[in-house]
């Protein structure tokens, strides 16, 4: 278990089926007997559901947006992510920092430079040491939100520079880059390969 990365974050567009596939790989994890918990961005604490809930219920401006998305992981980061990671659990989120920077910075224009400054405060120089990018076109991730009926669905234009924001980032050496097109229990075998081989 030495070396292995210990805050792992599932990124990838609204339907991409990354919720999916952090909880199967959190459930291969306890298979295994590792200490792990999963959590997720925005919402893992209480504090971060009130704030899921004014983000639904709001239309809000894009800036106000930022800071509601960043107070959210301010507080998971310190109330759920960091003391899990000093009792040695696997942390592994639905969600992260990259979300902000692909979503706010890339999707709505807010500078990305600014974005990584404002996160190395907000994170508390935790961050994810492995990311699942799940790549997914949008047009079939538009498709699959209508039919899940989900609470906010996002155009086809605006999640195209989400995923491209995204495949930017994936050139850090942290990112691996899983193709969300796979059957679920394909996808769920490619990522665990990923990580055995870590
Ligand atoms: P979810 O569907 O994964 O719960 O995420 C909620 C929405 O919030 C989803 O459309 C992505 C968006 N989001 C951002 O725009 N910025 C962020 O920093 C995060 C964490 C989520």
């Amino acid at each position: 278990m030495k070396d292995k990365p210990q805050y792992i974050a599932f990124e990838g567009i609204d339907g991409a089926g990354k919720t999916t596939q952090a909880k199967l790989f959190q459930s291969f994890l306890a298979s295994i007997n590792i200490k792990s918990l999963l959590t997720k961005e925005p919402g893992g604490t209480p504090v971060g559901i009130k704030i899921k809930e004014i983000l639904l219920e709001n239309k809000v401006y894009k800036e106000t947006e930022l800071l509601l998305f960043l107070a959210d992981r301010s507080q998971h980061i310190r109330e759920v992510v960091k003391p899990n990671i000093e009792k040695n659990f696997i942390v592994v989120s639905d969600r992260s920092l990259y979300s902000t920077i692909a979503y706010q910075g890339f999707g709505k224009g807010i500078d990305v430079k600014f974005l990584h400054k404002l996160s190395s405060f907000t994170n508390n120089k935790l961050f994810p040491q492995l990311v699942f990018l799940i790549d997914m076109q949008p047009e079939v991730c538009v498709m699959r939100c209508k039919k899940r009926d989900k609470e906010k669905s996002e155009s086809i234009s605006f999640l195209k520079k989400v995923r491209e924001g995204y495949l930017k980032l994936s050139e850090k050496k942290t990112f691996f880059i899983v193709d969300g097109q796979k059957d679920i229990a394909t996808l769920h075998e490619d990522i665990v390969k990923i990580w055995n081989k870590l």
